[in-house]
């Protein structure tokens, strides 16, 4: 007799806008190179765009509107209890744009992964594309980070790197780097999914076993080695 297979990890997905990489993560579940259960895509924003790409794909969506509650423990309870319905086992943040408070962060402490578009610890933040350019980087990148109450500043999973050409422009290059984020994001979720990666009691991620002292790069695809 064949074993049966495992139910799919469950997980939410926050949104704020756009959503390109919730649409990475909807397109690998649905060629089979990811499986988890998206039980709910959530955005902050009435207007994100993304929620649009999870009614597409038939998955559940809810709106915790920020501008609605008092305050941003009053907006925290009211998106932990709005995630907490779909009992997830890891909540995925793919453009979430909201600080989150430091009680929120602890109820999903070791479940909660966050993708920035820059090689942390270099450029925490907004406008990492324009920051790079001044600061006249030849490399940037992506990362996959566990989130903390640090903002940006969880332990760090894996990155692609991505070259900054001559004549790039803070467009061109988040172009290049949102193209490897599509790349680097779900093999972040699948690793969680499989059980390979954990976050320990001290505080570091762990893949197969062994803690990550550096982040795991992943070499980025479409011709575009480092
Ligand atoms: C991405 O660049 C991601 O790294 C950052 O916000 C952006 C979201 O883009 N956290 P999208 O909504 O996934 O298209």
């Amino acid at each position: 007799m064949t074993e049966p297979a495992s139910a799919p990890l469950p997980v939410v997905i926050l949104i704020s806008g756009r959503g390109s990489n919730l649409q990475a993560i909807i397109d690998a579940v649905a060629r089979d190179a990811l499986a988890v259960d998206i039980r709910a895509v959530i955005s902050n924003r009435p207007q994100a765009a993304g929620l649009q790409r999870a009614n597409q794909a038939g998955i559940t969506t809810a709106v915790v509107d920020h501008t609605l509650y008092a305050d941003r423990l009053a907006f925290d309870q009211a998106l932990q209890a709005c995630i907490d319905r779909y009992q997830p086992g890891l909540i995925i943040l793919a453009g979430f744009m909201r600080i989150l408070s430091a009680d929120f962060v602890a109820h999903y402490h070791g479940r909660m992964l966050n993708i920035h578009p820059s090689l942390l610890p270099d450029f925490p933040g907004l406008n990492t594309h324009q920051r790079v350019l001044d600061a006249g980087c030849k490399i940037h990148g992506a990362s996959v980070h566990f989130v903390t109450a640090d903002i940006d500043g969880g332990p760090l999973v894996v990155q692609t790197r991505v070259p900054v050409h001559a004549g790039d422009s803070a467009d061109s290059l988040a172009t290049r780097v949102l193209e490897q984020e599509h790349h680097l994001y779900p093999v972040a979720i699948r690793w969680f999914a499989e059980g390979r990666l954990t976050l320990d009691e001290n505080g570091q991620a762990l893949l197969d076993g062994a803690i990550l002292t550096e982040p795991r790069q992943l070499p980025a695809t479409a011709g575009e080695p480092v």
